[in-house]
């Protein structure tokens, strides 16, 4: 798709159905590939991500079948994966790199994970350190700091681990890592992050305990572990959030997004726009399998000025291109703090959202770990031409700026956004 080039719609309204999780949905597949039995997963998000980890997996000798979004995976065991024959290709996704190099790091198998110049750019020593000391030969580019990885699984010993970074991928690796060991793996330090693979192994039987300050998993001592598990994925709240901001940034804007997944470890970025003094109405609050859910109303809001900051960051990283578009519309300043890990992303995060912003007019000054905002008071954006740099968060978010910007938004490679949200570019048009 080439570059696309989109103005302001007079109202936004309607009903988004935004597609499923994308931490879920790798997971279901991931996990239940190692489980003993068939899972079926409907509302899998069928983008270029979660495709790769399909891909990988059945590289790895797992049967893996998707029908548009119902996935079915035959689950060959812990013990059940097949050397691959060839380098496994996880495009640009983190999550499929992390997460299966730590599931692979504890089968006895030798693989090699690469992605794309994105991926290959990004930091893989918050990983292989760890998996290291507890014993596994792997290693990389820079030392193991950057993919291609090989990895030389085997079982691990166990042991304990104080994580540096707020990592779900680095946790759950680590977790995954633990499963074909032969003692238990304690996870210390920064463990407040997405919990969606504590919930799924504990909901196939796993033996995890999970505490304020430690996460303990035993490896399973009989064949049996892990069953397999079923499950609708819920919406992507990462996703809806483009759609929350854009209905509270609009004049005349009314958006609801049903069935979203409420996780409280992801649902920074819907109480931040709350602070902001956004027009939000939660419905239907229920749960779903292992994850409480929700319908989502939003509506044109007055928007201040806010601090983003300390244990909200990791409930809210994928989030903050598009928050920072809110900021940009808010009243008075906004200030992004402790988000270095923005620098670890598709992209650049602090970089290239800053260059975006004052593209669209705004005052806005990176900082190490985020940035400062001046709100422009009103939604007035100007329009501009602006670089996704291949990554799916800034083509969407860009593409919230143009619906409340006075003049034409140019977009450059906008199928980037089929990484996370496929249907996004023709959900904004139904919209608009
Ligand atoms: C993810 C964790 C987060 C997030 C990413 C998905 C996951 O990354 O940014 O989009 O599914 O575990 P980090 O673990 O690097 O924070």
């Amino acid at each position: 798709m080439s570059a696309l080039t989109l103005s302001a719609p007079a109202s936004l309204r309607g009903i988004v159905h935004v597609p499923g999780d994308k931490s879920i949905s790798h997971r279901a597949v991931l996990f239940n590939a190692v489980a003993n039995g068939d899972a079926r997963i409907t509302n899998f998000l069928a983008g270029a991500d979660c495709l790769a980890t399909i891909r990988c997996m059945q590289a790895l000798g797992v049967d893996v079948h998707r029908n548009e979004t119902d996935v079915f995976v035959r689950g060959v065991g812990l013990r059940g994966l097949r050397e691959p024959g060839d380098v496994l290709d996880c495009g640009n996704s983190g999550t499929t790199l992390r997460l299966l190099t730590g599931l692979l790091a504890g089968m006895p198998l030798f693989a090699v994970l690469t992605g794309d110049a994105s991926l290959r750019s990004r930091p893989q020593r918050r990983i292989v350190t760890p998996l290291r000391e507890l014993g596994v030969t792997i290693d990389g580019r820079l030392d193991g700091d950057r993919a291609p990885l090989m990895v030389r699984g085997g079982a691990l010993q166990g042991g304990t681990y104080a994580l540096p970074v707020a990592s779900a991928q680095v946790k759950s690796a680590l977790l995954l890592a633990a499963l074909g060991g032969t003692g238990p793996l304690t996870l210390t330090g920064k463990i407040a992050s997405r919990d969606h693979t504590e919930r799924m192994l504990q909901a196939m039987g796993l033996d995890l305990n999970v505490a304020d300050d430690e996460l303990v998993l035993h490896p399973p001592t009989h064949p049996v572990f892990p069953y397999p598990l079923s499950l609708r994925v819920p919406g992507d709240p990462s996703s809806a959030a483009f759609w929350w901001v854009a209905a509270a940034i609009h004049p005349d804007a009314e958006l609801l997004t049903p069935g979203v997944c409420l996780n409280p470890t992801r649902t920074g970025a819907l109480e931040v726009l709350q602070a902001m003094g956004a027009e939000v109405t939660i419905t239907n609050e229920r749960i779903e399998g292992s994850e409480p859910v929700g319908d989502v109303l939003v509506q044109s809001s007055h928007l201040r000025g806010t601090t983003i900051s300390g244990a909200l960051i990791p409930r809210l990283i994928d989030e903050i291109p598009v928050l920072a578009v809110a900021a940009a519309c808010a009243e008075g300043d906004t200030v992004i703090r402790d988000a270095g890990e923005l620098r670890a992303k598709e992209s650049d995060r602090i970089a290239t959202v800053v260059a975006g912003l004052q593209a669209l007019g705004v005052t806005v000054e990176p900082t190490d770990d985020g940035m400062g905002i001046v709100g422009l008071g009103r939604p007035a954006l100007q329009g501009a031409t602006l670089a996704t740099h291949g990554d799916h968060r800034l083509a969407m978010a860009w593409a919230v700026a143009s619906l409340v910007a006075e003049g034409d938004v140019s977009v450059d490679n906008p199928a980037c956004a089929d990484v996370s949200y496929p249907a996004f570019w023709e959900t904004l048009a139904s919209l608009g």
